[in-house]
């Protein structure tokens, strides 16, 4: 079966990541279905609301960490960032439910949904500069002002993960369910969403993020030129090799 999985229904695209073996990393085949999947809802006028959705004991933890070695993105064309582009500018509403670890762009990619729904074991995390990398999906913007910058260093600076409760508390999730439940209760927020009247979706979701579109842009362009350029240097190659291994990575040369 594929890593991801379309199906529409009610007016809703539900994109499920499904490598779970994989804990849900995701390859750059699969940013490319998922930045497929977004062209294919703006252009349908019968798909209102987009859904993103993993298994109940993983979100996704992120990055493909095999492929940053042998395949890293090349370019602003490259799937992983016409993804990124993608879900920051779709101009109807996103929804996700999320269970377990949001690693990486697991989680940075929530700062462009517009309901976010986490089971209890939901774990978020941003660990770049653990993994000698910088942020990506505009979140050196959007988690400080999100978070403030005292807790947004605690996440970016120190790789620090944040559970459901604390996710709640800055926002960055609507409402804490069962994670039996969070598929169901994202799926019946979206149908809500999908019954209302699509140019008033629209024309709010645009004008409560016009203040900064451009801004995210930016902001994901100047990180992405950072982080492509890192990821060929010797602190994220040892990294990625220390995970490859099973082993604690060692910075002290680098
Ligand atoms: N890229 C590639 N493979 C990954 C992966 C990733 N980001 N995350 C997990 N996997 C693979 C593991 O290599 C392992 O494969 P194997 O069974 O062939 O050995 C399998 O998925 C299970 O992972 P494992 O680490 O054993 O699961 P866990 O439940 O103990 O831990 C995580 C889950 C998500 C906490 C842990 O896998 C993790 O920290 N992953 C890396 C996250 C990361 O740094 N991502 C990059 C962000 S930019």
């Amino acid at each position: 079966m594929s890593d991801i999985l379309t199906h529409i229904d009610g007016g809703v695209m539900t994109v499920t990541l499904n490598r779970v073996d994989k804990k849900n990393s995701i390859t750059s085949a699969m940013y490319g279905a998922m930045a497929d999947a977004l062209a294919k809802a703006e252009a349908d006028a019968a798909i209102r609301v987009v859904l993103f959705q993993g298994h109940e004991t993983i979100f996704s933890a992120g990055n493909d960490i095999g492929e940053f070695l042998n395949k890293p993105p090349a370019g602003k064309e490259s799937p992983v960032f016409r993804f990124l582009r993608g879900i920051a500018s779709f101009p109807k509403p996103v929804v996700a439910a999320v269970c377990g670890p949001a690693v990486g762009v697991g989680t940075t990619m929530l700062f462009h949904c517009d309901l976010v729904y986490a089971g209890d074991n939901a774990a978020f995390s941003m660990p770049f500069v653990n993994l000698g990398l910088c942020p990506e999906a505009a979140s050196s913007l959007l988690v400080p002002q999100m978070m403030g910058y005292h807790r947004a260093a605690e996440a970016l600076l120190m790789g620090e993960p944040f559970m459901a409760e604390a996710a709640l508390e800055v926002g960055l999730v609507n409402r804490i369910v069962p994670p039996t439940e969070a598929n169901g209760v994202a799926q019946s927020q979206a149908r809500k969403l999908a019954a209302k009247p699509i140019a008033s979706l629209i024309e709010t979701k645009r004008l409560m993020k016009k203040g900064q579109a451009r801004l995210v842009l930016e902001q994901m362009d100047e990180e992405g030129a950072s982080f492509g350029r890192m990821l060929g240097e010797p602190a994220a190659k040892e990294a990625f090799g220390a995970f490859m291994e099973k082993r604690r990575p060692d910075f002290s040369k680098v």
